[in-house]
């Protein structure tokens, strides 16, 4: 395909430029994906588009934007849906990764019938929505592996649904190459720390790589709801929902530090046994206290406060040097003494852990859990937090669902 740098393209071209140099700074794999689709549409003027990211031999839906169905501040299931394509010929997506070619579509429901690929209208159907130029472009790392696959939705010109345009087809993939490679780093850095979470796990059969994953996802869509309720950028935002993710990923890695016959024990902890627990806070804060990042930071705010209660009364309490070896507990904590982040992974942790099953507990239901969080407001719980985790409850239930124990 031709490209010719004109002017105009050379503002655009300095605008990738910058949006790569922005990329670098995101950590993880949902908020890259976010911020590829809403260059890669702004780019082509696109209504809408998903992400499919290569996940073994298939391809795992990974994001979606929408700006007829849903709003950039109202949190949002359709992000965590979950379900694979075959990389095959018979779906435009798969077709696109298994030739890794850019490809063009006018019209969904005009393909010729020569096309080894169908358009499938079950997502229309479902949504009402009216899919009509589609572009679908391979995304790639430096070193030609695939990363995923990206599709652009109905191109605008004056609120009219028109083909994407020949620069649209030739700029977008441009912006391909640097957003496969990000997209590349984003799953790296999930995957360590997972890795770091399942070095707590070999020992603690109840901090599952789901549980984390699912109190990651919960403390950021809480987030997402706080930011827009006090009016926060979106910029800032989406940065501080980036970081919370992952921070909240990582609340119980102090985990490590506590013996296994109580760690592992199958029964109700003695006293004893508890106030031992309690120092999981300490030694996981111990883990970030050379803070290089914004991470670090979020992360010791998290793991020293998670177990912190709104109206006081939880641990660890006030310290002022917590790598004193000898440190008792200190005088509680309370309201906004405790870190926002930290406010929002309590309620977030306690939900699923009363959801999920324990050695010394079975599940509750959803029911007995959000009664439990009710009857906690303004006690346990930061009021405000308990009420914007009610409005978000069916997003919460869709991550429930993405990210599942596995058997
Ligand atoms: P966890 O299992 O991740 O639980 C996190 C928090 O969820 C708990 O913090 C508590 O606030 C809440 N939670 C969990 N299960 C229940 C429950 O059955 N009833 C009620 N009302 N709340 C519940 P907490 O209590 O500070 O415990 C911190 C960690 O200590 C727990 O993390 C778990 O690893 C361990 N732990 C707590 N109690 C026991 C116990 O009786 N037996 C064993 N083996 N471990 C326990
Ligand atoms: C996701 O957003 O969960 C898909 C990318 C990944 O493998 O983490
Ligand atoms: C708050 O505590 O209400 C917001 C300040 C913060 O912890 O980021
Ligand atoms: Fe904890
Ligand atoms: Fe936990």
């Amino acid at each position: 395909m031709e490209f010719q740098a004109t002017p105009h393209n050379n503002d655009k071209l300095s605008s990738i430029l910058k949006n790569i140099e922005e990329l670098n700074h995101l950590k993880d794999i949902d908020t890259i994906l976010d911020k590829i689709l809403f260059e890669a549409r702004q780019l082509s003027n696109a209504d809408a588009g998903s992400i499919f990211i290569v996940d073994e031999q298939k391809l795992r839906f990974g994001y979606v934007h929408n700006d007829t169905l849903f709003k950039e501040d109202e949190s949002n299931e359709a992000i965590y849906v979950d379900f694979t394509l075959p990389v095959n010929d018979k779906s435009i997506v798969g077709y696109v990764a298994s030739t890794c070619d850019t490809l063009v579509i006018d019209d969904a429901y005009q393909i010729p019938s020569d096309r080894p690929y169908t358009f499938n209208d079950m997502y229309d159907h479902k949504s009402g929505y009216t899919t009509k130029s589609i572009l679908t472009i391979p995304l790639m790392t430096f070193h030609d592996k695939l990363v995923g696959v990206m599709q652009l939705i109905n191109a605008k010109e004056d609120g009219r649904i028109i083909p994407f345009s020949k620069e649209s087809q030739a700029l977008v993939p441009l912006f391909a190459n640097n957003a496969g490679v990000a997209i590349d780093r984003g799953i790296m850095n999930r995957e360590m720390i997972l890795r770091m979470v399942r070095m707590a796990e070999l020992r603690d059969p109840t901090e599952t790589g789901a549980h984390v994953l699912r109190v990651g996802a919960y403390s950021a869509e809480i987030y997402h709801q706080w930011a827009i309720k006090h009016g926060i950028d979106i910029q800032e935002m989406k940065r501080k929902k980036d970081l919370i993710r992952l921070a909240a990923m990582l609340h119980d890695v102090g985990k490590v530090g506590i013996p296994d016959k109580i760690l592992k024990k199958p029964d109700k902890l003695s006293d004893q046994e508890f106030n031992e627990m309690k120092w999981h806070t300490v030694y996981g804060g111990r883990l970030f206290i050379n803070q290089t990042s914004n991470l670090d930071k979020m992360s010791m705010d998290i793991t020293l406060n998670h177990h912190e209660r709104w109206a006081g009364g939880g641990y660890p309490g006030r310290i002022n040097d917590i790598m004193m070896p000898e440190i008792t507990m200190g005088d509680p904590k309370k309201v906004d003494e405790i870190p926002l982040s930290a406010r929002i992974v309590a309620l977030a942790d306690v939900f699923d852990a009363l959801t999920s099953s324990r050695s010394y507990k079975s599940p509750w239901s959803d029911d007995d859990a959000m009664e439990k969080i009710e009857s906690e407001s303004g006690k346990h719980f930061d009021p405000e937090i308990v009420t914007i985790f009610f409005k978000i409850f069916p997003v919460i239930k869709a991550i429930r669902n993405k990210y599942r124990e596995q058997a």
